[in-house]
């Protein structure tokens, strides 16, 4: 790695703790207008807000670990157009979460600082299980994703709205890396990835 990469790393990693993502598509509202949510709905919806926000730090984290480690450009290029959909999704989540009155994480640099370590490591074992690891990433927040639109109200489209183009995007992203030739990954690995998801979603949620 050269000291350019590894600035503009650091650079990318600041301004995604920092809290200012830019969303390069609008946010995703719902249909019409919300009527206003019971308190409960509310912190609710703001807590699984953030723990969407903290798993889209993850994100960018593991992406910009797993194209470090990377020497394939066309890994590379594909795991940039992913982080740009997930810089968007961190957006989105933020804007939501002022919208509700909550916070994000007190945490994410914890949960950054991991997750780019993690993502450098996968990167690091080539590109097949790089893809791998990708797919199942994205997997899991989809279902992730999922067990959130059957605990939000129903009367709460705009973060449903959020939440699914969410969803859309990481079943492209598991599908990108599976048509780029992504290796299934041991069951182990796969239950110590979800493990750990755990850990950060439990966490997330309160603080
Ligand atoms: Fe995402
Ligand atoms: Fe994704």
């Amino acid at each position: 790695m050269n000291i350019d990469a590894l600035i503009i790393q650091v650079d990318k990693g600041l301004r995604t703790l920092a809290g200012t993502p830019h969303a390069t598509r609008p946010m995703p509202a719902g249909e019409g207008e919300p009527a206003p949510l019971a308190p409960e709905a509310r912190r609710e919806a703001a807590a699984l807000m953030r723990v969407n926000h903290c798993g889209e730090v993850c994100a960018q984290a593991l992406y910009q670990g797993q194209a470090l480690a990377s020497g394939n450009s066309a890994l590379k290029r594909a795991l940039e157009q992913a982080a740009r959909e997930e810089e968007d999704h961190l957006a989105w989540a933020e804007q939501r979460i002022d919208e509700l009155g909550g916070r994000t994480s007190l945490l994410n640099p914890l949960w950054y600082a991991g997750s780019l370590a993690i993502g450098f490591l996968a990167g690091k074992l080539g590109d097949e299980w790089n893809l791998g690891f990708l797919k199942e990433t994205e997997q899991q927040v989809e279902r992730h994703l999922q067990g959130h639109l059957e605990r939000l109200s129903p009367g709460d489209t705009r973060t449903r709205a959020v939440v699914a183009a969410m969803q859309h995007d990481e079943a492209g992203h598991a599908r990108t890396a599976q048509a780029l030739g992504a290796r299934e990954l041991p069951r182990p690995v796969k239950d110590a990835m979800a493990a750990a998801a755990k850990v950060m979603t439990t966490v997330s949620y309160r603080v």
